[in-house]
């Protein structure tokens, strides 16, 4: 028969993402209400190595929501990949009599817990939170939405300055291996070019609309370039460019981390309301080691073991619907 859960433990993991600690306040929230202990671990894997714990009371969540970071902090944690760390962790975790763990991070740290409860005795339940949206399974990723938005702000702005200018701005956007960031902030801002790492760039194509636009005096033209493109992000594309068309104005952007903070929006609010609340009835439930995803507008219990990226899933089609609109 499977034990009762009585004290669970709650980290945030990689890279932090707007929309955490709506996560964190849901899952100390709902364990409380199920009458559990809830434990906030710090830093990730790192702070449950060192005993970086603390007891949450309902209270402990109080005013977070609408905080962009996360009130546990983060860290990618080097250790946690070697079986001794996961020895470690799962030694203190004992001491303190935590058996449920729920893990508020990206695809790499669902590999880590999956590692982890293959190995020892503790339940893992992970709520995918990352601004990247890459991860096999669920169509929202905590954090994604916002930084999207973050993301279209900027490039609103830039198009001023470029429209003020008639210059051709190259914008970079995060999302590691993954152009969801791209595509979607690239389409809302009604960018000429958008290129991404799941389809291939065609760059004599691009130098060839811009000559066209050139041609029809349409000089304010803005690229959005995904970091994990192939051809290494918008300064290498700018070079290529800048070669090419010496005479077009041409400056670079990179938005960085700025894509990362922020109030989270209220779709990342709600997602990870829902996760979190989710998280917690599957430790309740005996649902274990599996990540709380959302598909089809329906809760997706996807078992760790069954955790990937999301691959090449982004159709041809919307690169003709981006020429097309930006002609
Ligand atoms: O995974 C989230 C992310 O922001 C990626 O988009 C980016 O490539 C990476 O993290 C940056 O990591 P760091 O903050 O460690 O530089």
């Amino acid at each position: 028969m499977q034990k009762k859960i009585k004290r669970i433990g709650v980290l945030t993991s990689g890279g932090d993402s707007p929309g955490m600690n709506a996560a964190i306040r849901a899952v100390v929230r709902t364990g409380i209400y199920h009458g559990l202990e809830v434990f906030g671990i710090m830093r990730g894997f790192q702070g449950l190595i060192e005993d970086d714990i603390i007891k949450m009371e309902s209270r402990s969540v109080a005013n977070i929501i609408q905080r962009g970071g996360t009130i546990l902090k983060t860290a990618r944690c080097k250790i946690f990949h070697e079986a001794e760390g996961r020895k470690k962790a799962y030694d203190i975790l004992k001491k303190h009599g935590i058996d449920g763990l729920v893990i508020i991070g990206g695809d790499g740290s669902f590999r880590g817990a999956l590692e982890f409860s293959k190995e020892h005795d503790i339940a893992c339940i992970g709520i995918a939170g990352t601004i990247d949206k890459d991860i096999f399974g669920t169509d929202f990723t905590i954090g994604f939405d916002t930084a999207v938005n973050t993301a279209i702000e900027a490039i609103d702005k830039i198009r001023d300055t470029a429209d003020a200018h008639d210059r051709l701005f190259i914008i970079e956007v995060m999302g590691r291996d993954s152009g969801y960031i791209a595509l979607h902030s690239g389409i809302a801002t009604g960018a000429e070019n958008i290129l991404i790492p799941e389809l291939k760039t065609d760059i004599e194509d691009i130098i060839k609309s811009l000559q066209e636009k050139e041609r029809r005096r349409k000089l304010v033209n803005i690229i959005v370039v995904a970091e994990g493109d192939e051809y290494g992000g918008a300064t290498n594309v700018a070079k290529i460019i800048k070669d090419r068309l010496p005479e077009t104005e041409t400056r670079v952007c990179i938005l960085g981390h700025i894509q990362r903070g922020g109030a989270p929006s209220c779709l990342d609010r709600l997602i990870a309301s829902r996760m979190g609340y989710h998280a917690v009835e599957c430790l309740i439930e005996g649902k274990y080691n599996v990540f709380v995803g959302i598909l089809n507008n329906k809760m997706n219990y996807v078992p760790l073991e069954k955790v990937g990226k999301k691959k090449n899933n982004i159709g041809e089609e919307w690169m003709k619907i981006v020429k097309i609109l930006a002609s």
